[in-house]
């Protein structure tokens, strides 16, 4: 590999250890879920300008790891956020001057500065302007529960020096910066937390000096995903009243001595279909790149506007529909010389002999406290010594060897959730058997299974140890391998209950927790003292939900965490040493606007560890997915990926946000639902 800089690297303590103190899980893992994204590969494509007949494309980026949201400079090297090296970063592929193997070679880093080389941190929407890299970070925390952490910084390229452009308190997204590089747009959830909606965020858009955020304007209500044809012409995109989203076109007025503000606006495109994530173009200010969605496909497309002189949609011209019509495309942007657009999809098969992960490494905050994965499946748990996971498929409950060492073996078809091993009897596992996110009365119960000592891949033993169905889940056993705890709706409310582990609830069953409200997602600790659980009990129906403990005895009853004012905090589950809890919750709101990602059904999810006592919340991942369903092993995987094989469909098998309806009745009925 040839290393050939382009514009600046600095990579001094790249990523090391910063970690203070000692958490006392020395040599453990953590695993969650990310929905959908182990089935990821996105590449950056592009293709040339004015289009042909049919249209062509090539992949710009190397067919490693995600790579999403480019830019083009003038030189057209190509600017993108990667997720390669088990970390959020932006990255730069110099111009095409050469063949395109050796251009591959010279992908760079492009660190924002020494200091922010060791934070771990979203990065997004990278723009140079000038001297200047601007992009989205959230690596400084916001002081508000459930107010998300992204802000717009800008790095001086030659000095490294880095100014946080978005005022403290407040968060923005989506940048955009003038032609001229005087101002920059943003889109803007303010200092308010993050109310909960997934689909429209009821954002504003506002502007400030791209020079040092000063002179920041109110720009426009309820609007998002800013993008400049000239400085008084902005485009953007909103969730009409109609329900359809589309383009929006605001005339500015620009004085030279105060701020611009906003002369009119218009609607671009009409109702009937889907359009988003608008890409004006300064060198053709007559054309816009947009994403659709149409009812003539199942598949979200990049499409081409001609506009007429006063901003109405004259002409369409199709993009990716006629290049790769079964995929989904995102984002797109146009070259500063008119003579190019692109956009990421999912590029399918591994290019370069990259193979899909059963387990991603993700950087850990604290590497020598745990290391931390990504698993290609959810509910994963871990043996007791550490050396199986069983996790749930879609649909199924499946056992692997933590190293990796052979195919994972599915034991269990039905649709199982939440997994759980025995600590005493070997190869026993607990799980639920029914639909999840179902009401009391649907039937589910609690199942052990127990799989064949000598040959795993044999049918196991399955003992129903609930008989009733009602909605009988997340068992988790005690350390003695007498109890386990669930939750169940057989009150009219989902409460805890504890019954004998081995004959289930027929031999004994008690009740642990008791009131018209859900209490779910327990966890025993391997100490034997505390079960954590999530519960609605403060606002009970309202969806929020807080962590509690509670001694197995009915005694302490104790909250240890809430993530604000109608927050989701889940799935608890105590470290190996019982003296912590990792869990999953939307404390740090939403990284990136929903619509410019595939379909989360909660786009906000992160990891987070407290300390049983609710001192120290620490955040561990970062990104504008769905994170979820953690465990804590007893042991330290080695911080490196496992490999997986998919089939191509499986690899970009993923779906487009399920709220983009293009049903008319169903997009005039769909309001905040998820
Ligand atoms: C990934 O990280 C390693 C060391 O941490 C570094 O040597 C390598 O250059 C990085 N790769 C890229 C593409 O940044
Ligand atoms: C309940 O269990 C806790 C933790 O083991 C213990 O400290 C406490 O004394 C017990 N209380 C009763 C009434 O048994």
């Amino acid at each position: 590999m040839t290393t050939n800089p382009l514009i600046l690297l600095l990579i001094s303590s790249l990523l090391t250890s910063t970690s203070t103190e000692s958490t006392k899980s020395k040599s453990t893992s953590i695993v969650f879920t990310t929905l959908g994204r182990s089935r990821y590969n996105f590449d950056i494509f592009s293709t040339p300008l004015p289009l042909t007949s049919p249209p062509s494309s090539h992949q710009l980026t190397d067919g490693i790891s995600v790579n999403f949201n480019g830019f083009f400079l003038p030189d057209s090297s190509l600017l993108f956020v990667s997720e390669r090296n088990s970390t959020s970063n932006i990255y730069v592929l110099p111009s095409p001057s050469s063949s395109s193997s050796s251009r591959r070679s010279t992908l760079q880093l492009l660190l924002p500065s020494p200091l922010l080389a060791s934070h771990l941190s979203f990065r997004d929407r990278p723009i140079i302007s000038g001297d200047h890299l601007l992009y989205v970070s959230t690596h400084q925390p916001s002081s508000i529960p459930r107010q998300s952490w992204s802000a717009v910084y800008s790095t001086h390229l030659p000095s490294s020096s880095t100014l946080r452009l978005t005022p403290p308190g407040v968060a923005d997204f989506s940048p955009s910066v003038s032609p001229s590089g005087l101002w920059t747009a943003v889109t803007s959830s303010g200092s308010r937390p993050w109310s909960g909606e997934v689909q429209d965020l009821l954002t504003d858009i506002y502007l400030f000096k791209t020079l040092d955020g000063s002179s920041r304007t109110f720009l426009l209500h309820h609007a998002a995903w800013p993008s400049w044809s000239d400085d008084s012409t902005l485009f953007f995109h909103r969730r009409s009243s109609d329900g359809w989203w589309s383009i929006y076109r605001a005339t500015l007025i620009v004085p030279s001595s105060s701020p611009p503000s906003v002369s009119s606006v218009r609607r671009v495109t009409p109702p009937g279909f889907h359009a988003f994530t608008p890409a004006a173009s300064p060198a053709s200010p007559q054309t816009l790149a947009v994403a659709t969605r149409r009812s003539s496909s199942q598949y979200r497309h990049i499409e081409l506007i001609d506009l007429s002189e006063d901003g109405v949609a004259v002409a369409y011209h199709e993009v990716t529909r006629l290049i790769s019509p079964y995929a989904h495309h995102f984002n797109p942007f146009i070259s500063p010389d008119g003579s190019r657009i692109g956009y990421h999809r999912c590029r399918g098969g591994g290019d370069n002999g990259e193979s899909s992960r059963i387990l991603e490494n993700i950087k850990s905050p604290n590497p020598d406290d745990f290391s931390l994965f990504r698993i290609d499946g959810s509910f994963p748990s871990f043996s007791p010594s550490g050396d199986r996971i069983a996790y749930v498929g879609l649909p199924g409950l499946f056992v692997m060897n933590s190293d990796g060492s052979g195919a994972p073996i599915k034991v269990f078809s039905g649709n199982a959730f939440a997994t759980a091993w025995d600590w005493k009897r070997p190869g026993v596992i607990y799980t639920s058997y029914g639909p999840e996110f179902a009401t009391e009365s649907t039937r589910v119960d609690i199942i052990s299974l127990t799989l064949d000592k000598d040959d795993p891949s044999s049918p196991p033993e399955i003992k129903k140890l609930t008989k009733g169905g009602e909605n009988n889940a997340f068992p988790s056993p005690s350390p003695d391998g007498k109890w386990v705890v669930f939750r169940s709706g057989r009150d009219t409310h989902k409460n805890l209950y504890i019954m004998d582990a081995e004959q289930g609830e027929s031999a004994e069953l008690r009740r642990l927790t008791e009131g018209a409200w859900t209490d779910t997602m327990c966890n025993w600790s391997p100490d034997g003292e505390w079960i954590a659980f999530a519960s609605d009990r403060q606002n009970p129906g309202s969806g929020s939900f807080a962590i509690y403990m509670i001694h197995p005895n009915g005694t302490g009853l104790r909250k240890v965490v809430e993530s604000g004012d109608g927050g989701r905090t889940n799935h608890p589950w105590f470290s190996p040493d019982s003296k912590r809890l990792v869990f999953t919750s939307d404390y740090a709101g939403v990284s990136a606007e929903p619509v410019g990602n595939p379909h989360h059904y909660q786009p906000y999810g992160d990891i987070f560890t407290v300390g049983i006592d609710g001192s120290d919340i620490r955040r561990l991942t970062h990104n504008s997915y769905e994170d979820g369903t953690p465990t804590w092993a007893p042991i330290f995987l080695e911080p490196a990926d496992v490999a997986e094989n998919l089939g191509d469909g499986e690899r970009c098998g993923f779906d487009d946000c399920h709220w983009l309806s293009v049903d008319n009745h169903q997009v005039l009925s769909s309001t905040t639902t998820c």
